[in-house]
């Protein structure tokens, strides 16, 4: 994740005494912690993660590895979730690990935290112990963008699987994901910015940032960005078969009720979620 860039409004024309600037609300800002705040959800998804695994085996899941996972704030709610959970977090950048131990894990028991393992690593080559769910979310697989890069994360998920084990990933879309715009969205104490910034109909590459914007006109712009390819359903789910999963399954997010569900036919929206279910 690149670091930001800070704006500073200029100052208005005053014949009063110099003062020391007072740092803006940007620059007193942790874009982390402003991320967690717009974007991030993981109760929800240890919720779902749940709802899946049972959906497929039965019964509930205990371990889960979550790849990409930027400050582990997911693997900390997994294994708050139940005394019985661990999770392992995957992330092949320093700095987001380095935050989550010392902000996001420091401040849970010693219990939570002895059951959550930061791991520094490229998901595709992590040497960890199996577990029964591997998650991937906020579209961060989407980094890969050939057949033959997705296709190998795929196949280093699914030998990480323990026996019974599924991969879970997310994937947004519809009319709206391919449009270059800009949408704004108003959070506790900033507005959050997810401005789909470039798209290449040739190669379905997008590039997306996020901006935080503040009411003293001071922002982050682009605190975070994402380098992808939007990759299409059917994409990934003939990769996963290609990988060796036996069945996936597609859990769409309905405009008119609570929670996903199961389905392999809608209407296009301008926007739609979906996660994707592979078993082994
Ligand atoms: C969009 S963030 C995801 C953060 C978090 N999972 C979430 O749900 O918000 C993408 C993360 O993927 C990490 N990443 C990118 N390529 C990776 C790779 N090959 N292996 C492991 N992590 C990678 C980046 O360092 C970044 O922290």
């Amino acid at each position: 994740m690149p670091k930001s860039r800070t704006v500073t409004p200029k100052p208005r024309n005053s014949a009063k005494a110099v003062q020391p600037p007072r740092p803006t609300l940007a620059a007193r800002a942790d874009r982390y912690v402003l991320y967690q705040q717009a974007v991030q959800a993981p109760e929800a998804e240890v919720r779902f993660i749940h709802r899946a695994y049972r959906r497929v085996r039965g019964r509930a899941p205990s371990s889960l590895r979550e790849d990409f996972c930027g400050t582990g704030y997911l693997s900390t709610a997994w294994a708050k979730s139940h005394r019985g959970r661990t999770a392992i977090g995957i992330d092949i950048s320093t700095e987001p690990l380095d935050w989550g131990r010392a902000n996001v894990l420091a401040v849970e028991s010693l219990s939570v935290q002895a059951r959550v393992q930061l791991v520094e690593a490229d998901v595709r080559h992590a040497d960890v112990p199996p577990v029964d769910v591997i998650g991937a979310f906020n579209y961060s697989y989407c980094c890969f963008k050939d057949r033959a890069t997705l296709l190998g994360y795929f196949r280093a998920a699914r030998a990480g699987l323990a026996k019974d084990g599924i991969f879970i990933c997310d994937l947004f879309g519809g009319t709206e994901a391919i449009a270059t715009q800009a949408e704004e969205r108003k959070c506790k104490g900033f507005t959050y910015v997810w401005d789909q910034a470039e798209y290449n109909p040739i190669t379905h590459e997008s590039l997306n940032h996020i901006h935080f914007l503040f009411r003293d006109g001071s922002s982050l712009l682009e605190a975070f960005t994402y380098d992808w390819r939007l990759w299409s359903i059917p994409e990934v789910r003939e990769l996963l078969l290609e990988a060796g999963f036996s069945a996936t399954a597609v859990w769409w997010d309905p405009i008119d009720a609570d929670d996903y569900r199961k389905s392999e036919c809608e209407e296009q929206q301008a926007t739609w979620l979906v996660y994707i279910v592979a078993a082994l």
